[in-house]
């Protein structure tokens, strides 16, 4: 047993972990989702309510996760068959495995996009197009099913190669280079589309709240926005948690992460919302106006080509970080609980993985046949797990955490022993135990309600 621990992959250092579990976190979820949401949801009074979600309550559910895994140093469904043995909980885990195959599968079909685009902008695709074109370019894209599902075979081969060669010589390693050039791609971003004509506009979308845009629907989306972006509610913490070293302090991993996780989705924010404005674009153009309208915008300004490329290769390196994490969930999970290799496991999962996968990407060709519940399958995966499972998941976590491992087994692992002297620690399990599960409960139900 000892012999067995020591064995255990890890990271290798504190700034391993924020790189790890920062690049778990900025993901699609950022660059893409948050501004979609963000446009849909009118704005700025999204952004408030969003940053009150993340700050009260997904600094404590992110702890609870993470403490959950350094104490019980096992995957998701191992934490819960270790800390809670002969009761109803490793579900919880289960379920947690069960989202994140779901996500995964969706979030390699967007994933391969970015490939495609990349591509597209390397080859000048969009030279001289106007968004007509541009847009039916997206959808013809959709059109050609096959050409999906070869990029998002892609993508989760080049995923499988990171979390095949394990924690620290695989995850570690390629998160600690890939999540700096992000951050800088993206600043440099930010500054070029802030300082066009117009972009004022775009910046006041984006900062100046109209309340009236306040309604129940934007809070439920803030919340389910909130958990998807930081990964929270389905293990993924709890598997990084496990590999952290026991003299880390958990509770400033946590802040660092979640703090970084913000600033880039609202720097996301500040390279999309300008430019859109400055262009005349509506913000509600979804999904679009990632694929469609930036590259336009890119084309017609100066030093555009390069930016383009740049764009979609940050957007590639965004989604990268992320499919690695979820990976890792459902290999930590198979490799610990039915003691198979790292590799093997890996394998398995990948593949997995990629046959769901196929039919969310073939869900999105006209007139398909892959249809569940009145939605394509790739909109119903992600319904399922980012407004039910995620929430779900996050709300028995802190309910197992407040309840039922306790407030002194909580305490004892998040202050490393008493180690650390924090005068939020009682804070902070007091939202664990009950503002959170309370406020998580609130605004699922009235999600169904309304
Ligand atoms: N957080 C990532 C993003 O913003 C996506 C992601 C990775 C995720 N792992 C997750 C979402 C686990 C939910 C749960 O794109």
């Amino acid at each position: 047993m000892l012999e067995e621990k020591k064995n255990r992959d890890g990271f290798g250092s504190k700034l391993g972990v924020i790189a790890a579990a920062a690049g778990s976190a900025i993901g699609l979820g950022n660059i893409y989702r948050f501004p979609c949401e963000l446009g849909e949801n009118g704005g700025a009074a999204f952004l408030l309510v969003y940053l009150a979600v993340v700050l009260i309550l997904g600094v404590p559910v992110m702890l609870s996760e993470l403490v959950l895994g350094r104490n019980s140093q096992s995957n998701a469904v191992g934490a819960f068959k270790k800390l809670a043995p002969k009761t109803a909980w490793p579900i919880v885990g289960y379920m947690g495995v069960l989202c994140g195959f779901l996500i995964l599968a969706f979030y390699s079909t967007v994933s391969g996009w970015t490939l495609e685009y990349i591509m597209k902008s390397v080859t000048n695709d969009f030279a001289g197009k106007d968004l007509k074109t541009i847009e039916q370019g997206f959808s013809d894209f959709h059109n050609m099913g096959w050409r999906n599902v070869m990029w998002q075979g892609v993508f989760l081969l080049l995923t499988a190669f990171v979390v095949y060669k394990g924690v620290q010589k695989g995850i570690e390693k390629y998160t600690k280079i890939l999540m700096p050039m992000l951050l800088i791609i993206l600043i440099v971003l930010g500054v070029r589309s802030a300082t066009l004509p117009g972009a004022a506009d775009g910046l006041r979308f984006l900062f100046n709240p109209d309340f009236s845009k306040l309604t129940g629907e934007v809070v439920i989306s803030a919340l389910g926005q909130g958990f998807f972006s930081l990964s929270m509610g389905m293990g993924v913490l709890i598997t990084y948690g496990s590999y952290v070293n026991k003299n880390d302090r958990l509770a400033s991993t946590a802040l660092s992460v979640t703090l970084a996780d913000t600033f880039v989705a609202i720097l996301a924010g500040i390279v999309i919302f300008p430019a859109a404005f400055s262009f005349g674009i509506k913000p509600s153009a979804g999904m679009g106006l990632v694929f469609n309208t930036l590259p336009m915008i890119f084309d017609s300004m100066a030093g555009g080509y390069v930016i383009c490329i740049v764009f979609f290769v940050l957007l590639a390196i965004a989604a990268l970080t992320s499919t690695i994490s979820l990976l890792e969930v459902i290999v930590a999970y198979i490799s610990e609980e039915f003691h198979i290799s790292r590799e093997k496991a890996t394998v398995i999962g990948a593949l997995a993985t990629f046959a769901l996968g196929i039919f969310a990407s073939l869900s999105l060709v006209q007139d398909t046949p892959f249809m569940l519940g009145g939605k394509t399958l790739f909109d119903s995966l992600d319904f399922v797990s980012s407004t039910i499972l995620l929430p779900l998941g996050g709300l028995l976590i802190v309910i197992f955490v407040g309840w039922k491992f306790g407030k002194k087994s909580f305490l004892d692992e998040l202050t490393n022993e008493g180690t650390i002297k924090s005068p939020l620690r009682n804070v902070i399990f007091f939202i664990v135990k009950y503002l959170a599960p309370l406020a998580i409960m609130v605004i699922f139900v009235s999600g169904f309600m309304s």
